[in-house]
């Protein structure tokens, strides 16, 4: 294995740091390495918030679903999916003025302008990622940044086309956590297929979730199915998600 290959297998998520800062240089070598992530258009249809507030930590650690964790992150980096600088340059420019000449209104950003800077702001917060690990420092996603819209706009004065898509901690990992196995992952025949998708016969699923089985308690392995649909798709953290989202899609929609 090369050492970048080798790097992507060895990488698992942090949340347990020794207490110790991460050193500007580094977080500045995670940083310049994520802006070279590639970029639709190269737009760079992104921004990224380097939280370094104690207190808006704490308070993100309540809001990402308690999670504590996130407050006792050395780094942390908001990752947003950002079309508002780009609209700002593009009224500055005269666009609303060459709209008005044509007899329509200026464009704004939609639905799908967000999905395109998700991917972009996506593709930035896994660089860091692997920058980071390479640097010796792990990482944890925290999805949970999509809750609670409302707070997290104020936080950070979000403006109308600022999407905060992807929230990261870092750290150096604790003895304990870089002793800790690896997750196992899905056999590549369920995740990869041919030319055309494949729906899963359900003696597939039994195959596919043959490893994860293993993994699990007892009454997590008599139905993995109904445990992840209670446990996840249909928790709290979940539902507020599915609101929140919602809320924030209602900024991308045409007025
Ligand atoms: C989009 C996304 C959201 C995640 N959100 C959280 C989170 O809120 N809290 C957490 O502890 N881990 C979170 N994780 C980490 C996953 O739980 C982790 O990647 C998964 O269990 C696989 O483990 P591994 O990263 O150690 O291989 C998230 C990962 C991704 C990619």
């Amino acid at each position: 294995m090369n050492p970048t290959i080798e790097l992507i297998h060895r990488r698992k998520s942090i949340r347990d740091y020794e207490d110790r800062p991460v050193p500007d240089s580094v977080r500045d070598e995670i940083l310049r390495a994520a802006l070279r992530s590639p970029t639709a258009g190269n737009m760079m249809l992104y921004s990224i918030i380097h939280v370094s507030d104690p207190a808006a930590k704490a308070t993100l650690a309540r809001t990402c679903d308690n999670q504590p964790f996130i407050a006792r992150a050395p780094l942390v980096l908001l990752f947003l999916a950002d079309y508002q600088r780009w609209y700002d340059y593009f009224r500055l420019s005269g666009a609303e003025e060459l709209s008005a000449r044509r007899g329509r209104p200026m464009q704004t950003p939609e639905e799908g302008d967000l999905l395109l800077a998700c991917c972009d702001a996506l593709i930035a917060a896994q660089t860091a990622v692997l920058a980071a690990e390479s640097l010796g420092l792990g990482s944890c996603y925290i999805g949970d940044i999509l809750e609670n819209c409302e707070e997290h706009r104020r936080l950070f004065s979000l403006p109308r086309y600022a999407f905060p898509v992807s929230l990261l901690c870092f750290g150096y990992p604790t003895q304990e956590q870089r002793q800790r196995p690896l997750t196992s992952r899905f056999d590549r025949d369920y995740i990869v297929f041919e030319n055309r998708y494949r729906s899963l016969q359900p003696h597939e699923f039994q195959m596919m979730f043959h490893q994860a089985l293993q993994e699990m308690d007892a009454s997590g392995a008599r139905n993995p199915g109904l445990r992840m649909y209670q446990r996840k798709f249909t928790a709290e953290f979940s539902r507020e998600m599915r609101r929140s989202v919602k809320r924030m899609l209602e900024s991308w929609a045409p007025d």
